[in-house]
């Protein structure tokens, strides 16, 4: 690892607290960043964590999950083949907004003259809360409280409470609770993982109602607007709907028109006397439902949110996280020998939890989508789905929610239809899944890092072969599954070809390593497309011996011949992967050795990521490696690997790699483990799991590194507790460093729950609700019965 260093911060922005991210002061310049930090959401919506007043705001933002805007790629060469559309998720009609005057001082954040200041996402309760005291010019002092919330429970609800204060005089004060519609502005992007193509007027303004005059039929104070995107078509309808309580006299009005809604009350307030405004807030959105629809589904959420009342969604989702956690969470003990070691193992504590917390704020209800790179906690990568779903984010569903592990493989089945034809489009067989997308059409506008990263379609393959594994459900393997090994082992063999008889290549192909492209048998592509036929193989002759009736369906719907899936095997069984006898070492790809060496030396840190710096070619003609590549197929798949040529690889490779991707840290940090290279292990888990919350890459305000986030529970379950299951046999080789005395964590395997702990001397097993498993603790098999808990010593326990 050449660069990455944890930014300094400012003391006490994240005080030590094992399920709060609490800000002490308001701080000007951190506010882009802390919008990430304390975005919430549900997978299905996401608010950044722009403060109560709307302003100050680096990127104010809403986003729906798979709610997006297509707009033509304009190229200035164009090319067969190319992506034609892109794809960017809107940022909807805001609904966050309440802006408080006070004797007609605007409360504005960045210049009021606060008194006392915090805000805090609160892990166990899923809320963001504010509490400030705000002295107005004249002396008045406001004490503002606010609470928002994203309901996990009710997927299209959000909810805000604010409560306003004048503690010490008489106020006339004016909330104003807004919705409101936005152009897009003109950006100058350079940055390639930001840029988006969305201009102008995106939402176009239908239905907008107000129902504050109709309180006799039971609707009060209530607006809803919606809007259609410009050329996706898709349908969006959101409302408000709210409740004051006010102990003063007070007067309100609502005004609502196609893209700007007003409840707006004013009040003369006492001192001491507190108003409270409840804000719900659904979103509902449709690409088939009519827009009459939409809107009456809003006011359905709205009024159950009513029903349920602010302390009914508030007990909802305290349970819906107390389930979480108890499933979830990964509890670190610290040891007490020193104030130091102890607070590092509570910061510890800390960050694990939040990037635990991302992980569900982005997926929880994300049915009938996939995971955007930056969650829905910022509009970066333009909220488009990757590989880092499927490799960096199943391993914790899969262990933790098979239900959600499910859903995202269902997600991809279910974009098969556009696989195939993308498929066609590039003269392959079976089926090419998109390297990025929501649509399930390939959006890259750059192929030699997108479309060329064929490998996309054997990380789906490795994904689902983990989910059956770990889960046992043959159901889903059986139906959706093996349709999706058929296309993809298919489109192997059209890529690849034999070179001579007994020598499978894949050629012009780039594997996870974006600064070498477009190269001939890059390892880890080859190594995963055999896995990938591999499993084809054996899945068809399972149906062919034990499931006739699925195999004799699956053929009528792929037209599988058996001389195709010889044609896999042979594929699979002469495949090439480079090797250097002579260094000992796999070559990346067949050129990569024989390429000059980056000038690491001469290369300030203020020139990575090297993306932003070099053009692509003074990149691609260098040894030098964005992120894991090799050292990622080693982890993978690591049983084809020996250790020595692990540690020959890893030290040939490592220092190449620039982990210019958040998704490097994790994987050089688990292999650093395993081999036994502990300081850099710890150096690769300290930039990984602080990715967000210390902004170790700079780019946190553009939203959460979802990978990064995924990542670090594989840090520490794959790193720390050294477990590995390949092939569904599960091993551990725990190395717990001296900090920390104890690390805890539960896996869902099977009917069963694992729950693993591991101490300095010894690692405990016990299996909660299943009947048996067997494992390996340091290549020793220990057999487990239900509800017996086995304590086994750690051998290699280090002082
Ligand atoms: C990485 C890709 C990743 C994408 C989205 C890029 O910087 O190189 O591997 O899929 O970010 O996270």
């Amino acid at each position: 690892m050449r660069q990455q260093k944890r930014l300094s911060l400012p003391k006490n922005v994240y005080p030590v607290d094992p399920w709060r991210i609490v800000e002490k002061q308001y701080y000007r310049s951190l506010t882009p960043r802390m919008e990430t930090i304390f975005s919430i959401g549900n997978g299905y919506l996401g608010m950044r964590g722009v403060s109560d007043e709307g302003k100050p705001a680096f990127e104010n933002g809403t986003f729906i999950n798979g709610f997006y805007e297509k707009w033509p790629i304009v190229y200035g060469e164009e090319a067969y083949g190319f992506a034609r559309t892109g794809q960017t998720i809107v940022n909807v009609t805001d609904t966050k907004t309440i802006r408080l005057y006070v004797d007609d001082e605007c409360f504005d954040l960045d210049i009021a003259n606060l008194l006392c200041f915090e805000r805090m996402l609160d892990m166990r309760t899923g809320t963001l809360q504010r509490e400030l005291l705000w002295e107005t010019a004249l002396g008045k002092q406001v004490l503002v409280r606010s609470t928002r919330i994203v309901s996990y429970d009710y997927k299209h609800l959000a909810a805000i409470a604010y409560e306003v204060t004048v503690l010490n005089a008489d106020a006339s004060v004016v909330i104003s609770s807004e919705m409101r519609n936005e152009p897009y502005k003109q950006v100058n992007e350079s940055d390639p993982r930001k840029a988006n193509g969305l201009r102008g007027q995106v939402l176009v303004p239908q239905i907008h109602r107000d129902r504050f005059a109709h309180l006799s039929q039971g609707y009060r104070r209530r607006i809803v607007l919606s809007h259609t995107t410009r050329n996706s078509k898709i349908n969006l309808a959101c409302g408000v709907e709210h409740k004051i309580e006010v102990g003063s006299p007070y007067e309100c009005k609502t005004e609502c028109e196609g893209n700007f809604a007003r409840f707006v009350v004013t009040v003369n307030a006492q001192a001491g006397v507190a108003i409270k405004l409840t804000k719900y807030i659904s979103y509902h959105t449709s690409n088939s439902d009519i827009l009459e629809n939409l809107c009456s589904r809003v006011e359905s959420t709205l009024d159950k949110a009513v029903s349920l009342g602010w302390s009914g969604i508030l007990s909802s989702q305290k349970q819906y996280l107390d389930d979480f956690w108890r499933g979830s969470d990964i509890q670190i003990e610290a040891n007490f020998d020193s104030l130091e070691a102890y607070y590092q193992t509570a910061e510890l504590q800390q960050v694990i939890r939040f990037n635990l917390f991302q992980i569900l704020q982005a997926s929880a209800r994300a049915e009938e989508t996939g995971i955007p790179a930056k969650g829905l906690s910022g509009q970066a990568y333009e909220g488009h789905y990757f590989w880092d779903t499927e490799i960096y984010l199943l391993p914790f569903f899969i262990y933790t929610a098979p239900h959600s592990a499910k859903n995202l493989l269902k997600f991809r089945y279910r974009m098969l239809d556009a696989a195939r034809k993308r498929a066609q489009e590039l003269n392959l067989k079976g089926a090419l899944f998109p390297w990025r997308t929501i649509n399930g059409e390939e959006a890259s506008a750059y192929y030699p890092a997108g479309t060329a990263q064929y490998h996309i379609n054997a990380d789906i393959i490795y994904a689902l072969k983990k989910y059956v594994e770990v889960t046992g459900d043959e159901d889903f393997l059986y139906r959706e599954g093996a349709e999706m090994l058929v296309e993809t082992a298919r489109m192997w063999v059209s890529l690849g070809s034999f070179q001579g008889e007994d020598r499978f290549e894949i050629h012009n192909v780039t594997g996870p390593d974006e600064y070498t492209a477009v190269v001939n048998n890059n390892v880890y592509t080859n190594m995963m497309a055999r896995l990938n036929l591999q499993y084809a193989v054996r899945i068809i002759e399972l149906l062919s011996e034990n499931y006739p009736d699925y195999l004799a369906f699956l053929r009528d719907k792929t037209k599988l011949s058996m001389s195709e899936v010889k044609e896999w095997k042979r594929a699979a069984d002469r495949m090439y992967i480079p090797f250097e006898e002579e260094m000992g070492i796999h070559s990346q790809d067949d050129s990569f050795l024989s390429k000059k060496f980056w000038d690491f030396d001469n290369t300030p840190a203020d020139k990575y990521p090297l993306l932003l710096h070099f053009h692509p070619l003074e990149i691609y003609r260098h040894q030098v490696i964005k992120q894991a590549d090799l050292v990622l197929a080693m982890f993978l798949l690591g049983s084809e690997f020996s250790l020595q040529s692990k540690k020959h690889n890893f030290d040939y490779y490592d220092p190449l790699t620039t982990g210019d991707s958040s998704l490097s840290a994790a994987v050089q940090g688990i292999m650093a483990f395993e081999l036994g290279y502990l300081e850099k292990a710890w150096q690769y888990f300290d930039s990984g799991v602080f990715i967000d919350l210390h902004d170790v890459a700079g780019n946190t305000k553009d939203g959460c590194h979802m990978a990064g986030m995924g990542g670090s529970w594989m840090l520490m379950v794959y790193g720390i507790a050294g477990m590995r299951d390949e092939d569904g046999i599960l091993s551990f080789d725990p190395k717990l460093p001296h900090d920390i005395q104890s690390l805890r964590f539960a896996l869902k395997i099977g009917d069963g729950i694992l729950r693993v702990d591991i101490k300095k001397n010894s690692t405990t097993y016990l299996l909660e609700q299943g009947s048996e498993l067997v494992l390996y603790h340091q290549k020793q098999g220990v057999n487990l019965t239900a509800d017996i808990p086995l304590m086994v010593v750690n051998s290699n326990v280090r002082a």
